[in-house]
């Protein structure tokens, strides 16, 4: 059974604030949320009111700032166009309304059975880099390096600090040339939390399973209702199907069973 991580999850119309695009294919939201605080790995549902998309999206939280000490405060999501829903959203102006509900699902660390001691990687390939930036912010300095892996110029770096970034791309335009796992020794490392393309996901689960690092995944499926009601969302584990939307997006990496033919 499921924890109901996203139990507090509240729906609001909120007016888009801000507008930036990244690149040609990513852009930036920010929205005034009045609802419970986010944590870094959870995410929203995100449609606008005026939308000919019947569902919502679901888009991980890629930046927090509280308004105080209770609920409410900024909350900015990094988006990379793909089909009708995300287009949708890339088209929004300033003062359009956006209905978001979460924050939903788990988070980075809410599966962790030991504390941690020592240096935490922190892996984001392409879009995936979202949720790993978000928890970037929540960490005290000194505690993590921040892998960032991109096929051409990368983009949501903008508030990590630099010198605990390894930056790579496919095509060398930026930073070092390559794939960013050919950069990454996982055994200097006490834990490895990662999102992005799965393949990707799947040769750091098996380098990670190899070194015994313990190994932290956010997983990314279709999804129509968000709260675990549709069965829309399954992920294969060891311990059978798992609905990614509130057992998930973060998952143990040893314990998922990525589909041979992605
Ligand atoms: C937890 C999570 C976090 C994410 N975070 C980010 C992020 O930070 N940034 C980002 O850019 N992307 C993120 N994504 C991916 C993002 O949700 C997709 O890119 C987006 O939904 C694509 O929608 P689209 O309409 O543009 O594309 P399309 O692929 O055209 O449409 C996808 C939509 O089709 C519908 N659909 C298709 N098949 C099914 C099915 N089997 N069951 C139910 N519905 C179906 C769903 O409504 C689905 O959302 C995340 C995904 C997940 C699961
Ligand atoms: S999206 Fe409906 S159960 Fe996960």
């Amino acid at each position: 059974m499921g924890i109901p991580w996203g139990s507090s999850k509240k729906s609001f119309l909120c007016r888009l604030n801000r507008y930036e695009a990244l690149t040609a294919e990513v852009f930036q939201l920010e929205f005034t949320w009045p609802g419970p605080r986010p944590r870094a790995g959870q995410f929203f549902m995100l449609k606008p009111q005026r939308s000919s998309v019947f569902l919502g999206r679901p888009i991980s939280m890629a930046r927090w700032k509280p308004a105080g000490q209770g609920d409410g405060g900024v909350v900015a999501f990094t988006i990379a166009k793909r089909g009708k829903g995300t287009q949708e959203l890339a088209a929004l102006r300033c003062g359009e309304a956006v209905e978001l509900t979460g924050p939903l699902g788990n988070y980075w660390g809410a599966l962790d059975e030991e504390p941690l001691q020592g240096p935490l990687a922190l892996v984001g390939g392409g879009i995936g880099i979202a949720p790993c930036a978000a928890l970037a912010e929540e960490l005290p300095g000194g505690t993590f390096d921040f892998y960032g892996g991109f096929k051409s110029l990368p983009f949501g770096l903008e508030r990590l600090p630099p010198h605990a970034c390894i930056i790579a791309t496919e095509d060398g335009s930026y930073g070092r040339k390559g794939r960013i796992l050919d950069f990454l020794e996982p055994a200097r490392y006490c834990r490895v939390y990662a999102c992005g393309p799965e393949p990707m996901l799947k040769a750091l689960a098996d380098r990670c399973k190899a070194l015994k690092v313990p190994c932290f995944i956010s997983l990314e499926r279709h999804m129509a209702c968000g709260v675990g009601a549709c069965l829309g969302c399954t992920v294969s584990t060891l311990q059978g199907n798992r609905r990614c939307c509130v057992d998930g997006p973060i998952f143990r990496a040893q314990e998922v069973l990525f589909d041979p033919y992605p």
